[in-house]
């Protein structure tokens, strides 16, 4: 383990860190290494001397450097492996050129950019990050745990690698999902010296991974069913122990999966999933925000769910607490959703229903009294007139020409979200969506779109990126090393999201704050979270101090701080 003490001195109001590490080994570490920026005097106490070029540079000079290095590339595979490797070196640095420059390398570095280095991941590996537990080393997972770099872990974001970012099962590749996730979080505050992504190597269903030599996963059928369970168990027991406050970030698990996983171990053990809750809060965000904007109160919206999957479930459940909240009586807010998935829309007696479709299936007989014997998407837009339609299916231009003429024709602002990453696996183009609806759809999508020109007016597209949600979900969590991830905590960041919404102060605005915005906002929804979390009873921490100071103290900041040595 990294043997170093981060000190702050309260009195002077700085902090230094305590490394027992010198020379070389300093250099290869990329949370301590500073490179050309080792003052002399550290030089000459860290073992330093003569292994840097004689020159001292600021972090800024630096900087600059490194902008020139990266612009220099061309193609988007070639910036990533660049900020990768710089990732791998220095973090500080790493870290201020992601925050100098967030339009552009939050894409890249996380969605939708993270897909294809995913998809290349065996073929492109350079250095590992983070730890690997595959099932064949299941009875070894305290010994591996023991193997991280840093001692205290707040944070911990697990991936199955089965369900990324709809491009499906990537074995081993999914790592670098929890490894962005945890960039994000950083860029937001969290202190990347106690977060640790994790990859639970089951195997691989996918027959191009099992049949590439060059495969670094475990070549084997995925493990299922109680294996499966057993696996899961024994991992969550492990951090029980080793990691009593930390909080579990679930990542990319199939469906049949997910859900299991987050009811099971919920109350065991603080736990998110960021594709069901994240997402969720991060939509109902936009939603809240456009149905303000819409003028139709929250009652009077008909949503229609296209795929019935995690993340469709996940906004149809957050949906619907919105509607208690708004005290719209329980089964009059069931009757506002509509499900459709692969065989139509749902109603009861349908073979394979999940148990959390359950809640959401219609009256068969509901549907046997349509005029028509249909029960696609078309038909149920016709039928039912929807107010917002949520795409989370993976089907490209599903909300086509027809679909969203139907929905206009009935609603006066109609609000549409694609949801399905990355674009190509997108319901709707939202240049198509504006034109059907002549400039009327309040948007969302799940991956960016650029900006659209409709009779002269431009339309920003919002994006429903749960880098808007999460990392301050996380800031609140760990700052009240919070026991729990509660449903009010849920619904007080997304609140929190939502009062910040650009459309609420400018029509012609977005729905959502900008992925620039990230790192302020993380602070005000992880004061919103703490603060919930509190009320809830699952903090564990009490802030003695006013609570955006509280909230502050806690986020983390790239810049260098002192490295002293210490003696062993
Ligand atoms: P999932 O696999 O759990 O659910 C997909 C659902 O779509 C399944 O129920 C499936 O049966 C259904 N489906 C497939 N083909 C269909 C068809 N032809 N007609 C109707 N339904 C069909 O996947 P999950 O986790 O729900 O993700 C779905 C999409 O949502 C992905 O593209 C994912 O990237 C996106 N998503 C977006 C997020 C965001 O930030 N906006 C976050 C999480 C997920």
């Amino acid at each position: 383990m990294l043997k170093y003490t981060t000190r702050i001195d309260n009195a002077l109001g700085h902090e230094w860190i305590e490394t027992e590490l010198t020379g070389k080994q300093l250099l290869v570490t990329p949370l301590l290494n500073k490179g050309t920026a080792f003052t002399q005097e550290e030089r000459h106490a860290l073992k330093l001397l003569g292994k840097l070029p004689h020159r001292v540079e600021t972090l800024q000079e630096q900087l600059d450097r490194a902008k020139n290095q990266y612009n220099r590339y061309t193609s988007t595979m070639q910036k990533y492996i660049y900020l990768n490797n710089l990732h791998d070196k220095n973090e500080i640095l790493f870290y201020n050129l992601l925050l100098d420059n967030l339009h552009e390398t939050l894409p890249l570095i996380y969605t939708p950019g993270v897909s294809a280095a995913v998809k290349r991941f065996s073929h492109e590996f350079r250095q590992p990050r983070g730890l690997y537990i595959a099932y064949p080393d299941r009875d070894k997972i305290d010994e591996i745990l023991d193997n991280r770099t840093h001692e205290e872990i707040e944070l911990l974001v697990a991936t199955d690698g089965e369900r990324i970012l709809g491009i499906g099962d990537q074995g081993i590749g999914g790592m670098d999902i929890p490894v962005a996730k945890l960039v994000v979080y950083s860029l937001c505050g969290i202190n990347p010296y106690r977060t640790i992504p994790i990859m639970l190597d089951v195997g691989t269903n996918n027959p191009e991974l099992l049949n590439d030599p060059l495969y670094l996963g475990w070549r084997h059928a995925r493990i299922a069913g109680k294996e499966y369970d057993d696996f899961i168990e024994r991992f969550v027991n492990a951090v029980k122990v080793k990691f009593p406050n930390c909080m579990i970030h679930w990542e990319d698990f199939a469906q049949q999966n997910a859900r299991r996983i987050l009811e099971t171990y919920r109350l065991q053990h603080c736990s998110f999933n960021d594709d069901m809750q994240g997402t969720a809060v991060v939509t109902l965000a936009a939603l809240l925000a456009a149905i303000k904007a819409s003028n139709l109160a929250i009652k009077d919206q008909k949503i229609v769910v296209f795929g019935a999957g995690t993340a469709g479930l996940g906004i149809a459940d957050l949906l619907f607490n919105a509607m208690l909240h708004a005290g719209i009586a329980e089964a009059d807010a069931r009757r506002q959703f509509w499900l459709v998935d692969r065989h139509g829309i749902l109603v009861d007696g349908m073979k394979d229903l999940n148990l959390f479709q359950q809640p959401y299936v219609r009256n068969a007989s509901e549907v046997k009294a349509w005029s028509t014997d249909k029960r696609d998407l078309e038909a149920v837009v016709n039928q039912v007139h929807p107010t917002i339609l949520i795409g989370c299916s993976t089907v490209r231009g599903a909300f086509n020409e027809a679909v969203v003429r139907a929905m206009a024709a009935n609603t006066i602002q109609p609000i549409i979200c694609p949801l399905s990453n990355p674009n190509e696996n997108c319901e709707g183009d939202p240049q198509d969506l504006i034109t059907w609806t002549d400039g009327k759809a309040l948007i969302a999508t799940g991956s960016p779109f650029p900006p659209v020109e409709y009779k002269g007016k431009m339309f920003t597209i919002t994006q429903c990126n749960n880098a808007l949600s999460f990392p301050g979900i996380g800031l609140g969590v760990i700052a009240t090393k919070a026991t729990e991830v509660t449903d009010n905590m849920l619904w007080a960041a997304t609140q929190a999201i939502s009062e910040r919404a650009p459309i609420l102060q400018d029509l012609t605005k977005p729905l959502l704050p900008a992925v620039t915005d990230i790192p302020e906002l993380a602070t005000y929804v992880g004061h919103a979270v703490a603060a919930q979390a509190i009320k809830d009873g699952v903090a564990r921490v009490k802030p003695n101090m006013d609570f955006a100071t509280f909230v502050k103290e806690q986020t983390w900041k790239p810049y260098y701080r002192a490295i002293r040595k210490v003696k062993v």
